[in-house]
C-alpha cells in the first residue's frame, strides 16, 4: 500500500495481534475446511440409487445398479448361461483415501508409518438361483486402484484378480471375501466360508465353520462389519443375519499392516463372480466411516500455546508504542496477513487430506505450459487464464488455470473453489486433475476437453461454416448435460453449491461433446454464502453481461434462482445460436427478442437459421419456453433444476409462460403492488455497511435516477438503459 514502511516495532505489535486474533478465533473463515480435516468421513447408502452410479460410485463390467441394490454380477432371468454364467464385476466409492502416511511428528525415525482406520458395514444378499449350488462369491474390496475387473476374473477369482496375475504385489489389493465354493486348487477349506485375500484369492486366513449359509436355500440377508484399526494394524470381521446387533464375536480377525499391501491411495468398494455354478451377489445397503489421517494436527500442539503466549507478551510490550498508527492500518493489516497466515495454514492442511487432488511442481506446469505461452492460451475465465499443456513424461493433455487477481494472490477464492470441487464429482463437471502452489501463484489442472467450449463451437471458428454447425441432437444433449450438472450441484451433493457464473464460455465439451461444466471459480456452498456479486469484480469480466440474473444487482448475493436464471440464457444461446446480448430487431438481449416472437406465436423463428430445417420443433419448443421460464425477473417463477431436468428429459410438459415478460420487481413480491416505488425500494438496499457494488454505484449515480414514483418501478433487466448499470 501506499505510504511510508511502518516501524518494525508496530509491526511486530499489529502482526501479534492479528496472530491473537487468528488463534482466538479459531475456526477462521475456513471452517467448512477445517472440520473436515479434524473429522471422521462417514458415507452412508441406506439403498443404491441408479443415479448415484457415475457419481458417487463406479461400476464396472458386470456390475449394475438395480433395483435399490449393487447387483455385482447380473440380476436377471434371462437365459442363465449367457447372462449369470462367468460373470463379474466391480463397483467402487468414488474417492480416493489416503491410507497410509509418513509420521511427520515422530522425530525418532521419519518412516514411521500412519495408517488409516475404518469401520464399515453393509448389508449382503447372496441369491442361490432355483436352488442350484451356487458359485463363487462377493468380497469386499480395498483397491489402490480404480480398475475394472481384469480380463479373466470370473469364477474362482472374484472378480479381484486372474489366474496369470493371482497373488502378485502388483495388485495392490486387500479383500475380504465371502465365497460359496470350494476351489480346492486356490485353499479353499469349504464352499462356505469367509476368507481374507492379499493380492490374491489363495486367502492368509480362512474362516469355515459358519453356523450359517451364505448363500442359503431361503432368502437370507446378512449384515456384514468390517473394523479396521491402523493404530495396532488389525482387522475384524463381524457377520449376523439380518438385522441382528454386531455380534461378540467376530468370524474372521487378523493382523493387517495396509501400508504393506496398498500404495498411498485407496479405493473401497465391492467385487464378485459367478463361475459355471451362479448365484446372485448384491449388496443392499453400506456406511463406511473413515478416520482420516491428520498430519497430527489434532488439539492444539504445544507451539501453537508457545506462539499465542509470546504474541501476548509482544503484544503488550509494543503496544503503548504502536496503538495510533496501528489503529490507522489495522484494517488493512488484518485481512493481509490473516488471509496469508491462516490460508498457509489450511494449504498445508489441505495437503494431507484424503482425497485431495495431485500437488503439482510449478516446474512442470511451467514446462507443460511451454512457459504458458500464450500460443498454448485456451481462453480467459473469471479469475484467471486457461492454457493447455502437456504434463512432461505423461504425456498427458492438461488445462491449467492460473489464477491472476491484478497480480494479488486470492487464497481464499483458490481454497474454496479447491476443497469444493474436489469433492463434486459427476458426469457432467470437468474432473479435476491437481493444484499447484508456487512463488505466490496458484494454478489448478483439469482434464483438458479436446473440444474446447461451447461458445467457441457455437460462435467462432468451424461454425462459421453452416455445415459443421453443432447439430441439433448435440445440442440438446449439452443442454440436458448442463441441467443435470446444475441440478446435482443444488440438490444432490450434500453440500449445496451455487455455481455462480454459468455461461457459454465455461461450458467445455468432451470428446463426445457431452457438456461439462467447468470453471468453480465462484462456486461457493450456500452456507457460506457471505460474499457479495461487487467482490467479484465482474467489471472485468467480459461476456457476463445478460446472464446475471436482475435480482443479483440488488442483493449482490447468488443464488439457485439466479443460477437457473444464467442456465435459461444458456438454453437461449444454444437454440437461438446468438449471444444473451446482442443487438437484434431492436432488443439488447435477446431474452427480450424471443419472448416477442413467442408473444406473436413465431417463436421457432428464433431458432439458429445455421440449423436449417435440421432440429425438432417440438423439442426447439420446450426448450425455448423452458429458457424463457428460466428467465423470468421474479426468482421464485423460475423453474427448480429438478423439474428443468423432467421437461428436458421430456418426462414433464414444457412450462407455462406468460405472453407478456413480467416486470422486475424489488423486493420481490408475487403481486405487483403499484404504490411502491423505485426509490423507496432503492432505499432499502443496504449498501452502506458492504462493500460498494460496481453495479450498484453507478446506479445510484445513474443519470436517470430521478425517475419519478409513477414511472413503471422497475426497470427490466433486458431494456436497453439497464446497460448503463452495469
Ligand atoms: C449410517 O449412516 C447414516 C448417515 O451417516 C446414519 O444416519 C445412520 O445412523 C448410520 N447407521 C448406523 C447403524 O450407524
Ligand atoms: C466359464 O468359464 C469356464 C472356465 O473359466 C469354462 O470352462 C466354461 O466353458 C465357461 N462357460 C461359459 C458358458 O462360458
Ligand atoms: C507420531 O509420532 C509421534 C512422535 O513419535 C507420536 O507421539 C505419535 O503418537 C505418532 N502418531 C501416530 C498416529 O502414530
Ligand atoms: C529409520 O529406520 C529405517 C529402518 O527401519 C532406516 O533405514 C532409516 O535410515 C531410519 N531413518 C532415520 C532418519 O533414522
Ligand atoms: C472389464 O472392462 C474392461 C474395460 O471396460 C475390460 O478391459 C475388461 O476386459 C473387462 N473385464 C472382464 C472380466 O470382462
Ligand atoms: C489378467 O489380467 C491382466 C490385466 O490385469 C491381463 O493383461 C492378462 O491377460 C489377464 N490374464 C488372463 C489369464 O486373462
Ligand atoms: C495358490 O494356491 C495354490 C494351491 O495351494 C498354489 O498352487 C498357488 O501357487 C498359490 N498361488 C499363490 C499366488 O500363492
Ligand atoms: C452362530 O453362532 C453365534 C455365536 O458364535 C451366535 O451368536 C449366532 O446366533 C449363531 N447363528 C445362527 C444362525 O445360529
Ligand atoms: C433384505 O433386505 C431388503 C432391503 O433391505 C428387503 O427388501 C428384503 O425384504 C430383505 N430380505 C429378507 C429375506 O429379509
Ligand atoms: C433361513 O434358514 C436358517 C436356518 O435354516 C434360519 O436360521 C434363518 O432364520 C432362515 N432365514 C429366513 C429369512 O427365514
Amino acid at each position: 500500500m501506499a505510504g511510508r514502511p511502518l516501524p518494525p516495532l508496530l509491526r511486530l505489535a499489529a502482526a501479534s495481534f492479528v496472530l491473537l486474533l487468528f488463534f482466538l478465533h479459531l475456526p477462521p473463515a475456513h471452517s467448512q475446511i477445517v472440520p473436515v480435516i479434524d473429522d471422521n468421513f462417514a458415507y452412508s447408502f441406506p439403498n443404491f440409487l441408479s443415479d448415484a452410479d457415475g457419481v458417487d460410485l463406479l461400476t464396472f463390467n458386470d456390475s449394475e445398479i438395480r433395483g435399490g441394490a449393487l447387483q455385482l454380477t447380473p440380476d436377471t432371468s434371462n437365459i442363465a448361461s449367457s447372462y449369470l454364467v462367468n460373470k463379474s464385476g466391480r463397483v467402487f466409492y468414488n474417492m480416493p483415501f489416503k491410507v497410509w502416511q509418513i509420521n511427520s511428528s515422530s522425530s525418532s525415525n521419519a518412516t514411521a508409518k500412519q495408517v488409516l482406520s475404518f469401520n464399515t458395514f453393509f448389508k449382503i444378499n447372496v441369491f442361490r438361483v432355483g436352488n442350484m449350488t451356487p458359485g463363487e462369491g462377493l468380497a469386499f474390496l480395498l483397491s489402490s486402484d480404480l480398475r475394472p475387473a481384469p480380463p479373466g476374473c470370473h469364477g474362482a477369482f472374484l472378480g479381484l484378480t486372474n489366474a496369470s496375475f493371482n497373488g502378485n504385489p502388483d495388485n495392490h489389493f486387500v479383500a475380504v471375501e465371502f465365497d460359496t465354493v470350494r476351489q480346492a486348487d486356490l485353499g479353499d477349506p469349504n464352499d462356505n466360508h469367509v476368507g481374507l485375500d492379499i493380492n490374491g484369492v489363495n486367502s492368509t486366513k480362512t474362516f469355515s465353520d459358519l453356523n450359517f449359509s451364505i448363500a442359503p436355500v431361503n432368502d437370507t440377508n446378512y449384515t456384514v462389519w468390517i473394523d479396521y484399526d491402523g493404530g495396532v494394524r488389525y482387522l475384524r470381521v463381524y457377520m449376523a443375519i439380518d438385522d441382528d446387533p454386531k455380534p461378540a464375536s467376530a468370524v474372521l480377525e487378523a493382523p493387517l499392516d495396509l501400508s504393506e499391501y496398498l500404495k498411498q491411495e485407496l479405493y473401497f468398494g465391492f467385487a464378485a463372480s459367478t463361475g459355471t455354478n451362479y448365484e446372485l451377489n448384491r449388496v443392499l445397503s453400506w456406511n463406511l466411516t473413515v478416520q482420516m489421517l491428520t498430519d497430527g494436527r489434532k488439539g492444539v500442539p504445544p507451539w501453537k500455546i508457545g506462539a499465542i503466549v509470546g504474541g501476548v507478551l509482544v503484544f503488550v510490550i509494543a503496544l503503548g508504542a504502536g496503538l495510533f498508527v496501528w489503529l490507522q492500518m489495522r484494517k488493512r493489516m488484518a485481512r493481509d496477513a490473516a488471509a496469508s497466515s491462516s490460508s498457509a495454514l489450511v494449504l498445508g492442511a489441505l495437503k494431507s487430506l484424503p482425497g485431495t487432488p495431485r500437488e503439482f511442481e510449478f516446474k512442470d506446469l511451467d514446462k507443460a505450459t511451454n512457459n504458458f505461452d500464450e500460443k498454448m492460451k485456451l481462453g480467459k475465465g473469471g479469475f484467471g487464464e486457461v492454457y493447455r499443456g502437456v504434463l512432461p513424461g505423461e504425456n498427458k493433455q492438461v488445462a491449467v488455470k492460473r489464477f491472476s487477481r491484478g497480480g494479488t494472490f486470492a487464497p481464499n477464492d483458490f481454497l474454496k473453489e479447491l476443497t469444493i470441487i474436489n469433492r463434486l464429482r459427476h458426469k457432467n463437471l470437468v474432473p479435476l486433475v491437481g493444484w499447484c502452489h508456487a512463488n505466490s501463484m496458484l494454478l489448478l489442472v483439469y482434464e483438458y476437453m479436446p473440444n474446447g467450449s461451447l461458445d467457441h463451437h457455437l460462435f467462432d471458428g468451424p461454425n462459421s461454416n453452416p455445415t459443421t454447425t453443432l447439430s441439433w441432437e448435440r445440442r440438446y444433449n449439452v443442454i440436458a448435460g448442463v441441467a443435470s450438472a446444475l441440478h446435482y450441484l443444488h440438490d444432490e451433493y450434500d453440500q449445496k453449491v451455487v455455481h455462480r457464473d454459468l455461461k457459454a464460455s465455461n461450458i467445455m465439451l468432451d470428446s463426445n461433446f457431452n457438456a461439462r461444466l467447468g470453471d468453480f471459480g465462484l462456486a461457493r456452498a450456500l452456507e457460506s454464502d457471505k460474499t457479495s456479486y461487487a467482490e467479484l469484480e465482474m467489471a472485468g469480466v467480459p461476456g457476463t453481461v445478460g446472464y446475471i440474473a436482475p435480482e443479483c444487482f440488488h442483493t449482490g448475493k447468488a443464488t439457485r434462482e439466479s443460477d437457473v436464471f444464467g442456465f435459461g440464457a444458456v438454453v437461449l444461446e444454444v437454440v437461438c445460436g446468438r449471444r444473451p446480448r446482442c443487438d437484434i430487431d431492436g432488443f439488447m438481449f435477446l431474452c427480450d427478442w424471443v419472448w416477442k416472437l413467442f408473444r406473436e406465436g413465431r417463436i421457432l423463428e428464433a431458432v439458429d437459421a445455421r440449423l436449417g430445417e435440421g432440429y425438432d420443433p417440438e423439442d426447439a419448443r420446450r426448450l425455448l419456453l423452458l429458457a424463457l421460464a428460466c428467465s423470468h425477473p421474479i426468482p421464485s417463477e423460475r423453474p427448480k433444476t429438478d423439474v428443468t431436468v423432467q421437461i428436458i428429459s421430456r418426462a414433464v410438459a414444457p412450462p407455462a409462460v406468460p405472453h407478456f415478460k413480467p416486470s422486475f420487481v424489488w423486493p420481490s413480491v408475487p403481486a405487483l403492488t403499484g404504490a411502491s416505488s423505485w426509490s423507496a425500494s432503492v432505499s432499502t438496499v443496504p449498501s452502506s455497511h458492504e462493500a460498494p457494488s460496481p453495479q450498484r454505484r453507478p446506479r445510484n449515480s445513474d443519470p436517470e435516477g430521478h425517475v419519478a414514483a409513477k414511472d413503471p418501478p422497475f426497470r427490466p433487466i433486458c431494456s436497453p438503459t439497464y446497460l448503463m448499470l452495469v
